[in-house]
Formats: C-alpha cells, structure tokens, sequence
C-alpha cells in the first residue's frame, strides 16, 4: 500500500499479536486522501479478520497522526462530487465495523479529520507533544466526520463549542484533563506503552474482549435502562463461553488464564 505501512508486532509474554497501521504520508502531515482512507478501511478490516491478531493500534509519525482531511483534494470538489460519491459516508467509517479494539496513538497534529479519526477509535493515548483540534471553521466548512458530535461527548457542550467556532488546537495535557485522551506519555514511549496497552487487551478473551467493547459503545446510542440491559444480556451470554469457564477455574487454581477464544 502506498500511504499505509501495516505490520504484526508479536510479544514472548503473549498469544495473539498486535496489529499495527501506521499513516504514512510524511510530507504532507499524513493528510487524509481517499486512497489512503481506502487503505485504512482494507488494513483494518484485513486485521479484524486475522485470527493471530487481539488488538489493533492506528499511529502517524512524531510530527503528526494526521493533519486533516487533503485539503488540496478537497478543494476541488463541489457539491454534486460529494454528494454523488458519498464523501465520507463511503470510506470513512469503515473503522465503526471493526470489532476487534482500535487504539489510536497519537503523537503531533491530529486535525480536523484527524482529531476525528483518532475519537472513532475506541480509546487514545497521547504523546505529550500532541495537539488536537477541528480548525474546519478556518476554511469554511465545519467537522465532516463526527467532530461535532464526537467532540461534544468526550469534553462537553461549553469546551467542543469553543473548539470547533474558533478552531483552536488543544495541547494533550488539556485533552487529558477533559477526558478526550485516556493518557498521555512521553514520545520517545508512546509506541512502547501503547503496545504495552494493547498486548494487555490481546492477552484477554476476544469472546468477552468485542462484547465489552459492543457494550461500551451501545452507552452512546441508548437510554440508560436500555443500555443496562444490553450488558446484562451480552453478559449473560458470555456464561455460555469456554473462556468464562477457563477464566473463573483459572483463578480458583491461582494460575494464569488460558483462553481459547471460544
Ligand atoms: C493537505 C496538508 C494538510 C492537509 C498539512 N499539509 N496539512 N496538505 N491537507 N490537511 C501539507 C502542507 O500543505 C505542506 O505541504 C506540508 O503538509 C507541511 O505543512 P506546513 O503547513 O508547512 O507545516 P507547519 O508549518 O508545521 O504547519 C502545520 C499545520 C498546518 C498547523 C498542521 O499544516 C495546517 O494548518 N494544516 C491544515 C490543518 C487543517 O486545516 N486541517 C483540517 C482539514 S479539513 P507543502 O507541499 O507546502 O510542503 C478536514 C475536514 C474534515 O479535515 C471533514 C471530514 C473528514
């Protein structure tokens, strides 16, 4: 793939390996093409589908996770071209149908569409050089890819408002303190600790590994009470599962778990 490395990282201390995407147009800030959006939905559905895979993180590079969507592509389009071919829609949240956990490790610019795609991940850890912002407003446009939506969720109406009219980018230390990042690390560590992080996941049950994921997610789609009984159900089923046995014996026999991921 042209604008995409992908790779899997393997552990002694584990079973499964890490799936590993890394942006990889350089020059121009890993700035969001639809080629590469292509190649990312392609490597990602390729690592969900791979069994030896338990977890999949998306990175850039130390200057940027990615800059936007390409504005010079962008700048093109009129109307009819997006409507017509569905911009977004089509390439982008390819990511939504991956069940497998996403981490997005994000050192430098994640902008505009980038600040998006890093929040469709399931969680992101940060370098402490990252900065995050939805500067769409300064071209004219507002966030395309959830960024109004996402944004206000993980930090709130009064901060996501000021963000998204002014454009403004937000350090890592901030978007930790509001809840947009889960951590944030030095730079030089933060591929070591994000594989940490997902080595951690991997060596879990995938059984109960996608369900806890499911579940997480159906909280911003429902009531409370529906929600609940989305847990309780997927739950319940995991009752059914080798892994649930192989993890309560497990800790009855004070020995490591060996799931079987059935
Ligand atoms: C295309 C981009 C780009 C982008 C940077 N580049 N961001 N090209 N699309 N989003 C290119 C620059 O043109 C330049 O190319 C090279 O990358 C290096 O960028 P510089 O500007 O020279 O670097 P620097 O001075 O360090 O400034 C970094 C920056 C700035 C602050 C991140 O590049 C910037 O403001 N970029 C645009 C950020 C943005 O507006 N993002 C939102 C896009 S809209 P050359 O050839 O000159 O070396 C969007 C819509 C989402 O994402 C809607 C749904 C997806």
């Amino acid at each position: 793939m042209e604008n995409i490395t992908i790779s899997k990282i393997a552990s002694p201390e584990s079973v499964k390996q890490v799936g590993l995407i890394r942006l990889n147009r350089p020059k121009q800030l890993n700035a969001l093409s639809p080629e590469l959006m292509v190649e990312l939905g392609q490597s990602l559905l390729q690592l969900d589908a791979d069994e030896e895979v338990g977890c999949i993180i998306i990175t850039g590079n130390d200057k940027a996770f990615a800059a936007g969507a390409d504005i010079g592509v962008m700048a093109n389009y009129g109307f009819a071209d997006v409507y017509k071919q569905d911009y977004i829609t089509k390439n982008w949240e390819t990511i939504q149908k991956v069940r497998k956990p996403v981490i997005a490790a994000v050192a430098g610019f994640a902008l505009g569409g980038g600040c998006e795609l890093a929040m469709m991940c399931d969680f992101i850890i940060a370098a402490n050089n990252a900065k995050f912002g939805q500067p769409e407003i300064k071209l004219g446009i507002i966030p395309g890819a959830g960024g109004t939506q996402r944004l206000t969720r993980f930090i709130g109406k009064a901060k996501a408002m000021e963000m998204i009219l002014t454009g403004r980018m937000m350090s890592a230390d901030e978007a930790e303190r509001l809840g947009l990042v889960c951590r944030v690390v030095a730079l030089e560590e933060l591929l070591s600790e994000s594989l940490k992080t997902a080595f951690l996941i991997a060596g879990n049950g995938l059984l109960a590994v996608m369900a806890a994921k499911e579940a997480v997610n159906k909280s911003f789609e429902t009531s409370l009470a529906e929600g609940v009984m989305f847990e309780r159900r997927l739950f319940h089923a995991l009752f059914a599962t080798q892994d649930q046995k192989e993890g309560m014996l497990a800790f009855v026999e004070k020995r490591a778990a060996k799931f079987s991921d059935s």
